[in-house]
């Protein structure tokens, strides 16, 4: 497998379906001078995510991937990271799941975030279901992407609480916080324990 964390920075692709602001908290991370990464490429396959306009501030190249047929989409998505020699994905609140040929081709170098303490409420709706249990933690969790939903390797989680007031809606505002912070440590962590 290619080193990561050699002297250049590491060409990364984000990609997105809607707000955006883990997007917005990885951009941020790749302009501090000694970050290890650079986004090169954001795709979304939603053509009115609010995250583009980050994109767009930035003036970072942005893609949107028409998902009406999915092998089709993929293939673009892959010339793409191809074309734009991308060494790491990083999936923030993209709603796609990626078939196994994706995931395959760019093994151990898909990562994503997730509003749980997985392998706890895989899946949508977490905050709901939380709130449901009457659970009295909750969290997030960026791991690799493999073949299963929301199960690959945990490469950082953060446990959060929950309170009695909490509605899946003031939970989910206080975990996407906590989300903002922690990817940029977790793809810190990530290449660091990769070399
Ligand atoms: C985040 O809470 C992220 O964890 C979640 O979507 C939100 C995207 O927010 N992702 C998933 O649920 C993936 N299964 P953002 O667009 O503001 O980054």
């Amino acid at each position: 497998m290619e080193k990561l964390n050699g002297n250049k920075k590491l060409a990364v692709s984000v990609f997105i379906s809607g707000r955006g602001t883990n997007l917005k908290s990885l951009i941020e991370f790749s302009k501090k001078k000694k970050s290890p990464i650079k986004i090169v490429l954001i795709i979304s396959n939603n053509k009115s995510a609010k995250g583009i306009n980050y994109a767009k501030k930035n003036k970072i190249k942005f893609l949107i991937i028409n998902y009406k047929n999915k092998k089709k989409a993929e293939n673009k998505i892959l010339i793409n990271l191809k074309k734009n020699k991308i060494k790491l994905v990083c999936l923030a609140g993209f709603m796609k799941i990626l078939s196994k040929k994706i995931i395959n081709i760019y093994k151990n170098r898909i990562l994503n975030i997730h509003p749980s303490l997985l392998p706890k409420y895989k899946g949508l709706n977490t905050h709901q279901r939380v709130i449901k249990n009457k659970e009295k933690f909750t969290g997030c969790t960026v791991h690799l992407v493999n073949s299963k939903l929301d199960s690959g390797k945990i490469i950082l989680q953060k446990k959060i609480k929950v309170f009695k007031k909490d509605n899946e809606y003031s939970l989910a505002k206080r975990v996407l916080e906590v989300e903002n912070l922690i990817y940029p440590r977790a793809i810190k962590k990530f290449i660091g324990t990769n070399p």
